[in-house]
């Protein structure tokens, strides 16, 4: 630089110099740019763990992106978002979604953006048996970058609730990180349910410690298992119990994260408890149970005998069920695989999807009807 300075006078290098400052600046925003809306792409990317702690029932792992670009990309990664990842399973691959249990940290020694899980081993699912089985440090795994819309709006009003049920304390505590990363703007409660001990990790004692600094925070964990030791609260969370635990006993947003189970009783008991819809805020990774029980009628391609729509959680469930071969992979909106086009009647959507939807084509796996559906098309979709 001082050659510089010495061959063109100060004032031009310092214009050169001005000159590769905002070029390199304009270059990163034009990445950044470009890899904010790769993100929202269903081209999966190499991830690799790079550490694992296990709980018994639960493990936690922390995973960043491989490729150069990615690896240093933070984005607007936001409490409450989620990764899906995809794993090569012997019956076929498959991809599941799993909420952020915390908002991403940069780690100098992998030089790269670290993101965490935490995930159980549910006795009948194949990702995550792999996953507790397969993912130890150094696994590559095909992964989505982070997305989902289950993230706190722009400005917060009035007392928030979160509901974990479980391992659905990850997208909440992820949720509580960006809160009091917004200097702790509302009062917060926080009520985690679990039944298993081993699902507490090393989050409960966590929590209890950002409890005890932030006044605004009230942390209740509730334990429903059998345990002589355990002193906190015991039972079943029902609408009513949970606005008594609320600071201000009612709250202006409750958001949940559970079993469907748990997540469709709360949110029918807070109804009746008054609490409007558009307060309750729920992350479902599959269809929820329908409670419509109307029967529909389902006019598919060049069947001549209609199919029936029975309550089932989806429309690409009722599909399969007939032995209609639909494409499908993710069952929660975010692999595109299960379009299915709409020629007549209407749908309801019972999750929002994460992929784009072509008009007049709906994801059958996000879906249910509202009216007997006339269907076409290929299920690849257009
Ligand atoms: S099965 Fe993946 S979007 Fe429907």
């Amino acid at each position: 630089m001082w050659i510089a300075y010495g061959l063109l006078g100060v004032s031009a290098a310092a214009l050169l110099w001005a000159a590769f400052i905002f070029g390199h600046g304009l270059v990163l925003a034009l990445q950044g740019r470009r890899l904010d809306r790769q993100r929202h792409s269903t081209t999966p990317q190499p991830w690799r763990v790079v550490a694992r702690k296990d709980h018994g029932a639960c493990i936690q792992l922390w995973l960043h992106a491989c490729r150069g670009r990615w690896r240093w990309w933070r984005g607007n990664i936001r409490g409450g978002q989620y990764l899906t990842l995809q794993v090569a399973l012997p019956s076929g691959p498959q991809s599941r979604r799993y909420s952020l249990a915390a908002l991403p940290h940069w780690s100098w020694r992998h030089l790269a953006w670290l993101h965490e899980l935490a995930i159980k081993r549910e006795p009948l699912g194949q990702v995550s048996t792999w996953l507790h089985d397969h993912a130890h440090s150094g696994t590559v795994m095909w992964v989505l970058p982070p997305a989902g819309h289950f993230t706190w709006p722009k400005t917060l009003q009035g007392e928030q609730v979160l509901v974990a049920g479980g391992i659905g304390i990850t997208p909440m505590r992820a949720l509580t990180q960006e809160w009091l990363s917004r200097g702790c703007p509302v009062p917060l409660t926080l009520v985690w349910s679990v039944r298993n001990m081993s699902e507490w990790m090393d989050y409960r004692s966590q929590l209890e410690a950002w409890a005890a600094r932030h006044e605004r925070l009230r942390f209740i964990p509730i334990f429903t298992g059998h345990d002589e030791a355990w002193r906190g609260l015991k039972g079943r969370l029902t609408g009513t119990r949970l606005l008594a635990l609320s600071q201000s006993g009612r709250p202006a947003g409750v958001w949940m994260c559970a079993s469907s189970t748990m997540m469709d009783s709360l949110r029918t008991q807070l109804r009746q408890a008054g609490v409007s819809d558009a307060d309750i805020h729920f992350e479902a990774f599959t269809a929820p149970p329908n409670s419509d029980t109307a029967t529909y009628l389902l006019h598919w391609a060049d069947r001549p005998v209609p199919l029936r729509f029975d309550g089932q959680p989806s429309l690409l469930a009722a599909l399969l069920e007939q032995g209609i071969a639909i494409d499908h992979d993710c069952r929660n909106g975010s692999c595109a695989r299960c379009l299915v086009r709409v020629l007549e009647g209407s749908v309801r959507q019972v999750l929002s999807p994460e992929a784009r939807q072509p008009e007049g084509w709906v994801l059958s796996c996000c879906v249910v009807p509202c009216t007997a559906l006339r269907l076409a098309g290929a299920a690849r979709g257009p």
